[in-house]
């Protein structure tokens, strides 16, 4: 365990994703530096520019752009670059493309910083994760994907508004890949202890019971949803960033859907996917067995061969 005071971040990728994620991290206070790297020197600098001029109404911090030497001491390198998903892609569809930019990112990234942890954030995440893994050649426990912790967000605000609860008080979580197989976990959804499905009974609030698949489909098919109507999705996901940076940096030990490494969990091994896990200042602090349903154990192993299938379609 290294005790030194975590407090630098790498932003790789100025696009919607990496600028947002890199004001999210701004104006939350937990870090002291962060670096905001593109292709697009312009774009990255007018980014930080406009940060900014920010600075007199947030706590300090020291914002700019750079090159990937900057990556140099910092804590946690945040990977958002690559293509992102038109209306009609999914996020598989973008797997060739960005494994190639993967390829050259990872292989600058390593050159100037090997401790570091790693955070794909860029689709196809679990794949690229993955393919960070493999090309860092760093320990499990440092390459994280920001997986399903968007989808668990997404999950628990849809089951907050049908049941009227803050949605930090509804515990629900999206397992598998962050994608088109993702799974949710009914069975051990709750809010105080009253699984979700049983919570309408003691309701009364509404005509209509949880409607288990409508909510699931609005889950899966946010990110369509909302491409086709604005073009990307960054405000949720950048948040969902800052929540595991925050679990890093201030060492909480929080219980995240981060998609990492599978050795055998679930039945599943050689795959990044998400499931419940334990993060902390190591990264990857220790993924929990939770005892799912049948079926879901069944989805997300399906899941996770779903995914293995276009990691062999890799040149690794
Ligand atoms: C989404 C993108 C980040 O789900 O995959 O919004």
């Amino acid at each position: 365990m290294n005790d030194k005071v975590i407090k630098k971040v790498t932003v790789i990728g100025a696009g919607f994703v990496g600028s947002t994620t890199a004001y999210t991290l701004m104006t939350s206070g937990l870090v002291s530096e962060i670096v905001l790297i593109d292709i697009n020197k312009d774009k990255a600098e007018g980014e930080v520019m406009d940060m900014n001029h920010g600075m007199p109404f947030v706590r300090p911090v020291k914002i700019y752009n750079g090159d990937y030497s900057d990556c140099k001491g910092s804590d946690i390198v945040i990977i958002t670059a690559g293509a992102n998903q038109k209306e009609g892609e999914t996020r598989i569809d973008l797997v060739h493309k960005n494994t190639a930019i993967f390829k050259g990112i990872v292989g600058e990234v390593i050159k100037y910083n090997n401790d570091c942890i790693l955070l794909v954030v860029t689709n196809p995440v679990d794949i690229l994760t993955y393919v960070t893994y493999k090309i860092s050649g760093f320990p499990k426990n440092k390459v994280i994907g920001s997986g399903t912790v968007l989808d668990s967000a997404r999950f628990r605000y849809l089951i907050g508004e049908h049941t009227g609860v803050d949605p930090r008080n509804v515990h629900a979580y999206i397992l598998g890949e962050h994608g088109d197989t993702e799974v949710a976990t009914w069975s051990i959804a709750n809010i105080a202890g009253i699984p979700v499905d049983k919570y309408c009974d003691e309701c009364h609030g509404c005509k209509d019971k949880l409607s288990r698949k409508i909510i699931y489909e609005n889950v899966k098919n946010a990110a369509y949803e909302i491409i086709k109507k604005k073009g990307a999705t960054y405000y949720a996901v950048a948040l969902a960033v800052r929540r595991i940076v925050e679990a890093i940096v201030r060492d909480e030990n929080s219980i995240l859907t981060v998609s990492s490494l599978l050795e055998g969990q679930y039945g599943i091994e050689d795959v990044c996917l998400s499931v419940p896990t334990i993060v902390n200042k190591n990264g990857i602090e220790r993924i929990l067995n939770v005892e799912l349903s049948d079926e879901e154990n069944k989805l997300l192993k399906k899941s996770g061969e779903a995914l293995k299938s276009v990691i062999k379609t890799l040149d690794l």
